[in-house]
């Protein structure tokens, strides 16, 4: 039986029985963000189990794909290497949704697969969980399953989904292979063995585990069966590896032909023919390869197969050709599949010309230091300059590793990666301007939480190479270091300060200020007067720059815990940037946020706003801030004190930053979101507005409604049914348009009959239309035909200006015996650059040379009165 023909089966086994046939789901899970991808059939139903989704039926079957990589459920490591792991496979699933339980359940299963599938019962073992009494008793008493053939066991028969979720006891049955196989039945010391393979898994729905562990009962019990369709095809097909089945052998004879390497058995031809699958499905599914979350698992699977290619000796990209393979086996299937083929072959293209361009020199680099080792594990910082030069993601050296019987060191290649990280967080300190060190000891001690102002000491000054300078004179730029400022150095997301720095006779212009270690550099350019160092300087930040980036940095926070309470705990800050313009925040989320998810974050936030809560300050240890709730930002590193700032009511967003913020929460103003969007795979970009920028915003927004309103000639509120009023109106009109350009038409037709000559006793009209379209031509022949009652008519639109002619001819009933519309059509046709064609007694045609025209339909007569002779 080939895999098409088990799937169809099964689904149509199960409608047979009353179950709805459901549409299989995208691989990216809907609405939940704790799962990378599907990975089983149940998945699109876990809501239903849970009794918060009711669907208009209680039985249903699919057959969804599922991808098991990356995340809790993950077999990329193993596939290659055994028989039956697939980053991809198909799972046959029957649900009931608190219909029929255990007993139907069990029933179901055996029918279909002693009936349906005709497999012998002796080849079959069932189990089920210690504690389940009763379908023990089903099993052996109304199935009647051999008790030498069944045995009980823990957890091996309780399912659940993932740490939470719907669970509960199941029963599985597996498929004997026969003693030519090395292993043992479920439960005995040989159970490892690739003898006994489970191929049905039937769980008892029962629970919904919380976050605590506990088990509470659903409201109804259920039922959620998976049944591996490779598996079961290769059952059915009588080979014992997966590879082996028909689906399978196709796409390895296509990765064979594609590498260049025919041995089928190739594991790196598994691999090849594996991966296809998944990385085609995600695709189609709407993931894109990238550095992170879902996207980084498919760059992973991706460059793993592209390696095995390489490996097998294939030199130009192969791996995007495989696609209209998997079309052919899978494309009838999945219609989704076949719909995104071209686009598929395009991004997979594109991934392996880039990897290509470094997959030689990482695999020259890898094997060198594979032969140079001496222990069995491969250093981090090689796995780490794979990694980070050459673009190889661990497992893939851990792949080529294994081959070789050494480990890579993971721990290591962790601390090499933190390492990059912080670098490349200090290096993002620098202004672009000014990269140099500023090398002194020391720190600036920072006053600007309290006050803008200050009088300080001139430190150092440093020209924009990087030298260290006396003094600064006019028109001189550089950096200023002070040994205390109110000046904020740019960090947290939030810019630096920019104002002025004055001195006796002097001013020198703050454009930016950076940290450096503990200093705060400002840059800029000295306006007039000199700086001397240790001369005395009175830095002024700019007041109304700087409050209106508090504004926006604590709104910063409001929305972080707003958008927590309306989206979920998955939101994580991912960055953001807070100017005196706009602020800017970047989360993790799955999908686009709808108008009432940010209509309601806003009004979260403007609430915050107007109870107009003090704003508290206070410095604690890590700890303390952790029991208190405090957010904290993601890989972001601590001192031993932190600061922790509490904006809004009620601990309404506790966080630790070192940023500046209003006194009090109605001191924001207004809060304003102008745009959402997603900016790379699982991660969102909202910008918003506070203070003067908000109310900006609604000024020039109301003064847009004004200005309609002026042209419209109404109010403001009246405005929208005005424009409605209008907009129905011109529905009017264009109907009205429609109907007059048909009655003139008609009339014009009417007309043209007195054109109408008499050709060897056949009436015969053949005239040019003037501003009729090729659409509009068809309505008239039909009224010229019946007006004429017998005849012959050509009919001949010509557009000039965009160089095309539209024909069309007819003849009526009586006559189509002696005339051919499709001839006559032709033959005017042929003489303005154009061909037609269509049934005896009407044709159409298209043309190029408007200017021929006239000349064609002067030809007509002379032509008809040959063909009637
Ligand atoms: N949901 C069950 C499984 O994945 C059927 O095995």
């Amino acid at each position: 039986m080939r895999s098409a023909d088990i799937r169809q089966a099964f689904l149509n086994f199960f409608a047979q029985h009353g179950h709805t046939v459901v549409p299989t789901s995208p691989l990216v899970p809907d609405n939940d963000p704790t799962l990378l991808f599907t990975n089983a059939g149940m998945v699109p139903f876990k809501d239903v189990f849970l009794g918060r989704d009711p669907r208009p039926y209680v039985r249903a079957t699919s057959a969804q794909r599922c991808v098991r990589a990356g995340g809790k459920h993950n077999d990329l490591d193993n596939v290659g290497y055994t028989a039956r792991h697939h980053t991809f496979f198909e799972m046959l699933g029957n649900f009931s949704f608190g219909d029929y339980f255990k007993r139907d359940a069990i029933r179901y299963a055996w029918t279909f697969l002693t009936e349906t599938l005709g497999l012998p019962a002796e080849k079959l073992w069932v189990t089920v969980h210690t504690s389940d009494d009763e379908a023990e008793r089903i099993w052996k008493d109304e199935v009647g399953v051999n008790p030498e053939r069944f045995s009980k066991l823990d957890e091996d028969n309780f399912w659940q989904m993932g740490d939470t979720g719907p669970c509960g006891p199941s029963s599985e049955i597996f498929f004997d292979h026969g003693p030519g196989v090395w292993g043992g039945p479920p439960g005995s010391a040989e159970e490892d063995g690739d003898r006994y393979i489970e191929i049905w898994n039937l769980v008892f729905m029962q629970y919904d585990r919380d976050a605590e562990g506990t088990l509470h009962e659903l409201p109804k019990p259920s039922i959620d069966t998976g049944m591996g369709l490779e598996r079961v095809a290769a059952v059915l097909q009588g080979v014992h590896s997966n590879y082996e089945i028909d689906l399978f052998q196709n796409l390895l004879k296509a990765a064979a032909k594609a590498t260049g390497y025919d041995d089928l058995q190739a594991p790196s031809l598994c691999v090849i023919a594996d991966h296809i699958r998944s990385c085609a499905f995600l695709v189609a599914d709407g993931v894109m390869p990238s550095n992170e979350g879902r996207g980084y698992v498919l760059r992973r699977i991706i460059r793993r197969a592209v390696r095995h290619g390489h490996k097998l000796g294939a030199v130009d990209p192969f791996f995007h050709t495989l696609v209209a393979a998997l079309d052919a086996e899978m494309g009838d299937a999945y219609p989704e599949l076949r719909r995104a083929r071209e686009q598929i072959e395009r991004i997979l293209l594109k991934e392996e010309q880039q990897f290509s361009r470094t997959l030689e020199h990482g695999m020259g680099l890898l094997n060198a230091a594979l032969d140079e080792l001496s222990g069995d594990v491969l250093p981090g910082d090689t796995v780490f300059k794979l990694y980070d030069t050459y673009g190889f993601p661990f497992d893939l050296t851990a792949d080529v590793c294994r081959e070789r019987g050494v480990a890579p060191d993971e721990a290591g290649f962790q601390r090499e990666l933190e390492a990059q990280r912080e670098r490349a967080r200090a290096a993002s300190q620098f202004g672009a301007d000014y990269t140099a060190a500023v090398d002194i000891d020391g720190e600036t001690t920072f006053t600007g939480y309290e006050q803008l102002t200050d009088e300080a000491r001139i430190v150092a000054l440093v020209d924009a190479e990087g030298n260290d300078l006396a003094e600064l004179d006019a028109d001189q730029k550089g950096i200023v270091v002070l040994d205390r400022t109110p000046f904020y150095g740019e960090s947290g997301g939030q810019v630096g300060d920019t104002g002025y720095l004055y001195v006796d006779g002097g001013r020198f212009q703050v454009t930016d200020t950076q940290k450096q270690g503990g200093h705060h550099l400002h840059q800029g350019v000295m306006l007039e007067g000199r700086l001397v160092v240790g001369a005395e300087a009175r830095p002024e930040v700019d007041a109304g720059l700087r409050t209106a980036t508090v504004r926006n940095h604590s709104a910063t926070h409001l929305l972080h815990k707003a958008l927590r309470l309306v989206l979920g705990d998955h939101v994580q800050q991912k960055g953001s940037l807070v100017t005196a313009e706009r602020l800017r925040f970047d989360f993790s989320h799955f999908e686009p946020m709808t108008s009432a998810q940010l209509a309601e974050v806003e009004r979260l936030v403007n609430e915050q706003v107007l109870v107009n809560a003090p704003t508290v300050v206070e410095e604690m240890t890590l700890d303390e801030a952790r029991d208190k709730g405090a957010a904290a930002l993601f890989e972001a590193k601590y001192a031993d004190s932190v600061r922790v700032l509490t904006i809004g009511a009620d601990d309404f967003s506790i966080e630790l930053c070192g940023g500046t913020h209003v006194a009090r929460s109605g001191d924001i103003g207004s809060f304003h979101i102008v745009s959402e969007a997603g900016i790379a795979s699982g991660v969102r970009r909202i910008e918003a507005i506070t203070g003067e920028a908000a109310l900006a915003w609604f000024h020039e927004q109301e003064a847009c409604v004004q200005r309609l309103g002026e042209r419209l000639k109404a109010k403001p509120e009246q405005v929208e049914a005005k424009v409605e009023a209008l907009l129905e109106r011109n529905r009017t009109l264009e109907k009205e348009l429609e109907q007059a350009k048909g009655k003139l038409a008609s009339a014009a037709g009417s007309d043209m009959l007195g054109r109408t000559r008499e050709v060897a006793g056949v009436k015969l009209l053949a005239t040019e239309l003037d501003g009729v379209s090729g659409k509009e031509l068809r309505g008239m022949l039909d009224q010229l035909k019946n007006k004429l009652g017998s005849g012959v008519i050509v009919l001949g639109a010509a557009d000039k200006s965009a160089g095309k002619v539209s024909l069309i001819a007819g003849v009526t009933k009586d006559l189509t015996d002696r005339v051919k519309a499709g001839d006559l059509v032709n033959h005017v046709a042929s003489q303005v650059g154009g061909k037609g064609g269509g049934r005896p007694d009407m044709a159409q045609a298209g043309g190029s040379q408007p200017e021929a025209l006239p000349e064609a339909l002067d030809s007509v007569p002379a032509w008809l009165d040959n063909t009637l002779s």
